[in-house]
C-alpha cells in the first residue's frame, strides 16, 4: 500500500475509534480499539541519562523477531490500519529493528521510533528510510554540547547525536519520513529551549517534542526532590516562559 493511502486509512480508523472510545467505555461493550500503541521492544540501552530510570532496570527476556512479527500481524487484523511506536530502552540496540519496521510497513502498519541517535550512521539512516519508517524523534537535551553531554552522561555525545540527525536528513529527503527532535524540559536546559526551536527551523526538521520531566517508572512521590534536574524555583520557569523572546 502506498504511504499516503496507509496514512489516510490510519487517520480514518483513528477517527472512528476515538469517537467510539468514550461511549464504548461508558457502556463497557468493547467496541472501540486502541488508538495509541507503544511496543517496548527492548529495555537495553547503551547510555545512562540522568532523567531516565530504564537503564537502572533489570534486563528482561525479549520477544524474538518472528514473535514481534506475529504480534504485528495479529494487531493489524484486530485493530485495522494502525500506528505503532517502537520504544525502549534504545530501540536500535536491536539489530533486527529495521527488519521489524519493514515487516510492519508491508502489513500496512505505520511506525515511529524515538532514539538517542548514537547508533545511526549514514548507512543505518538509509536502512531506516528504506524500511518505510513513518517518523523518528531524536532526543536532544540541549543546544549547548556541554548541556546535552552532562544530562546524557557521555562527553562528545552531542556531536554524535547531531551527526545522526544530519544523516537522517540526508537519507530521508523526499521520502516522507518525518524527523523531529525530542527534549525533556529540566533545570539544566530551560534556557536553551528557544534556541532548540531555532535549530529545528534552520535544519528544516519537522518539529520538536517538549516533554515535561516526569518520574518515569519510579513511583516514589518525592522523586523530584532526588534529582538535580528539577527546578529550584518554578516561578523562575513561569516568568521565563512568559517573557518575550
Ligand atoms: C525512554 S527514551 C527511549 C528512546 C531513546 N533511548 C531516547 O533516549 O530517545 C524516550 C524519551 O523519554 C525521555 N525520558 C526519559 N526519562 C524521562 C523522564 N523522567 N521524564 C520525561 N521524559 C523522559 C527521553 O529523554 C527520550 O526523549
Ligand atoms: S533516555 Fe533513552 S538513551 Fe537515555 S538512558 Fe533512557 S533509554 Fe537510554
Amino acid at each position: 500500500m502506498h504511504k499516503r493511502n496507509r496514512t489516510l486509512a490510519w487517520a480514518f480508523n483513528q477517527f472512528v475509534n476515538r469517537s467510539l472510545q468514550g461511549w464504548a467505555y461508558r457502556n463497557d461493550n468493547g467496541l472501540a480499539k486502541p488508538t495509541r500503541i507503544i511496543f517496548c521492544v527492548t529495555l537495553r540501552c547503551n547510555i545512562k541519562c540522568q532523567q531516565c530510570a530504564i537503564w537502572r532496570m533489570p534486563k528482561t527476556e525479549e520477544l524474538t523477531t518472528s514473535e514481534w512479527k506475529k504480534v504485528i500481524t495479529d494487531l493489524r487484523s484486530w485493530v485495522g490500519p494502525c500506528r505503532i511506536q517502537l520504544a525502549g530502552g534504545e530501540t536500535f540496540m536491536r539489530r533486527d529493528i529495521t527488519d521489524i519496521i519493514d515487516f510492519a510497513t508491508r502489513q500496512g502498519v505505520l511506525t515511529g521510533v524515538v532514539t538517542n541517535g548514537t547508533m545511526i550512521d549514514p548507512p543505518m539512516a538509509q536502512k531506516i528510510v528504506n524500511s518505510g519508517l513513518g517518523y523518528i524523534h531524536v532526543s536532544v537535551d540541549g543546544i549547548k554540547p556541554e548541556t546535552h553531554d552532562e544530562i546524557r552522561g557521555i562527553p562528545g555525545l552531542h556531536a554524535r547525536t547531531m551527526a545522526a540527525v544530519n544523516a537522517l536528513l540526508d537519507a530521508g529527503r523526499g521520502s516522507g519520513m518525518s524527523i523531529s527532535l525530542a527534549t525533556v524540559i529540566n533545570r539544566k536546559n530551560m534556557n536553551e529551549l528557544v534556541d532548540l526551536v531555532h535549530l529545528v527551523d534552520r535544519k528544516g526538521l519537522d518539529g520538536i517534542i517538549f516533554n515535561p520531566l516526569g518520574p518515569t517508572i519510579d513511583s516514589d512521590p518525592d522523586w523530584y526532590k532526588k534529582t538535580d534536574l528539577w527546578f529550584d524555583d518554578l516561578c523562575v520557569m513561569a516568568a521565563w516562559s512568559e517573557s518575550p523572546t
